[in-house]
């Protein structure tokens, strides 16, 4: 038995959707601790595919729990419709398979608008957000005015909740020159969020109880760690923490209850988004593996900015994030290239950096140095045993291993399932 943490280790959008998929099929209980529906989880399942965003990855399958932990932030309206639609696709989500954390802070309108609005005011540096109210519900939870999902029910005390939260919004809005909010609004919100009530379970104890039954749980961190409010390229990121350390505090259990870490890697880097990306490639070859990645966003349906792997980059996610192993995804995109970069270190002001340097302006301004390396002519696509890689393939790989210092315990040669090289089954390690 064990308890798996997933997480990303570049900007996000890594292929976490099929991996997390692949090892909910061994696991319990699936539990989100960060993020929202910010998210955008993609699963193909006997060529069935299911778009998930807030729901965790085991809904799709029969008999396992999934937990919504109380570090996400939690659009009641966003559930809500996600669930209808999976049970359009014949998937079973009950109280009984869904439990929701009683603590998770709610994301209401006026969380949207502000996100918007801001974005909109801040013009050309505009953060390139998902929209979705992640930033500003999160600022609440932590300024102590957010309502959260039992609030619901503490009748003595919703008003004055209500109140508090509009007199902040009010006066941002009137400041961002829109119109104020009512109570009556936010009330009637409240009101069309009660269903979700039904989820409700002090879900820290469900997973006390399940580990001491000796259960496999696999925790799905979102986003991914240079997305992370601490350790991203601030302020270019997200509002949560993306490392692993969060499933912890996001789900109400200790740190020494989550045995290992796995960070889903890349074999190249996208971001959707502004801010910084080192190893951007704004020309052919970031065209390509856009292209034959299918590098969209699957939330905004943004097109991916592209570029070489960073094995900087993922080094310090490694080292932030707590990686243990890594699952990397997606090599068969860098299949037939002649020449591959890796980049091994970055040049700042003229300073060689082993680590990206904190100031945002320093961070524009790195330069990589990259490794040319030879690329392989042979296809990788659905390989499921090292056998069938080309040699330089897995040279590949082991140089990625070595840079990054973290061996690879997963590799994935294409979206299906079952392509997959397994090295080490995350839960016995
Ligand atoms: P927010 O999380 O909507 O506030 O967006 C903040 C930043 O995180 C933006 O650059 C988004 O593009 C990025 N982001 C948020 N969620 C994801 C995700 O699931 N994948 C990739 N990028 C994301």
């Amino acid at each position: 038995m064990g308890s798996v943490v997933v997480v990303g280790s570049q900007w996000g959008d890594e292929g976490k959707g099929k991996i997390v998929d692949w090892l909910s099929e061994r696991a319990e209980v699936i539990v989100r601790y960060q993020g929202g529906h910010n998210a955008g989880h993609t699963l193909v399942i006997d060529g069935v595919k299911y778009k998930l965003s807030l729901l965790p990855s085991g809904v799709v399958r029969p008999g396992k729990t999934s937990i919504i932990g109380n570090g996400v932030v939690l659009d009641p309206q966003a559930l809500l419709s996600e669930i209808e639609k999976m049970r359009g696709q014949g998937v079973e989500v009950s109280p009984d398979t869904l439990k929701v954390a009683e603590n998770v802070p709610l994301i209401l309108s006026v969380h949207r608008d502000l996100d918007g609005l801001r974005e909109k005011a801040a013009g050309a540096s505009a953060i390139g957000t998902t929209g979705r109210g992640i930033g500003p519900a999160y600022e609440d939870k932590v300024g102590r005015r957010a309502v959260r999902l039992a609030d619901l029910n503490d009748t003595d005390t919703i008003e004055s909740r209500i109140d508090r939260l509009l007199a902040h919004h009010n006066a941002l809005r009137t400041g961002l020159g829109a119109d104020p909010v009512s109570a009556e609004t936010i009330r009637a919100e409240l009101e069309a969020a009660r269903p979700v009530l039904a989820y409700t379970a002090p879900t820290w104890r469900l997973l006390r109880e399940a580990r001491g039954a000796g259960k496999n749980i696999l925790f799905e961190g979102a986003q991914g760690a240079m997305l992370d409010i601490d350790h991203g390229t601030y302020p270019f990121v997200t509002s949560s923490n993306t490392v692993a350390g969060s499933a912890a505090a996001g789900s109400g259990v200790g740190p020494s209850s989550l045995d290992m870490t796995l960070g889903i890697t890349k074999a190249y880097t996208t971001r959707v988004g502004n801010g910084p990306f080192p190893t951007e490639q704004t020309n052919e070859i970031g065209q390509l593996l856009g292209e034959r990645g299918a590098e969209f966003g699957t939330v905004t349906g943004r097109k991916r900015r592209c570029g070489w792997f960073d094995a900087v980059m993922v080094r310090q996610a490694v080292e932030t994030g707590g990686i243990d192993r890594l699952a990397l995804t997606k090599l068969d995109v860098l299949d037939g290239l002649d020449e591959l970069k890796i980049c091994v270190a970055y040049e700042v002001d003229g300073e060689r950096m082993d680590r990206l340097p904190v100031e945002t302006a320093r961070q524009s301004r790195v330069q990589p140095i990259y490794e040319t390396i030879k690329g392989w002519s042979g296809s990788t696509y659905g390989a499921r045993s090292w056998g069938e890689l080309p040699a330089e393939a897995v040279k590949y790989v082991r140089h990625v291993e070595e840079l990054v210092g973290a061996p690879v315990a997963m590799l994935s040669t294409s979206p299906e399932r079952d392509d997959t090289i397994l090295v080490e089954d995350p839960f016995h390690i």
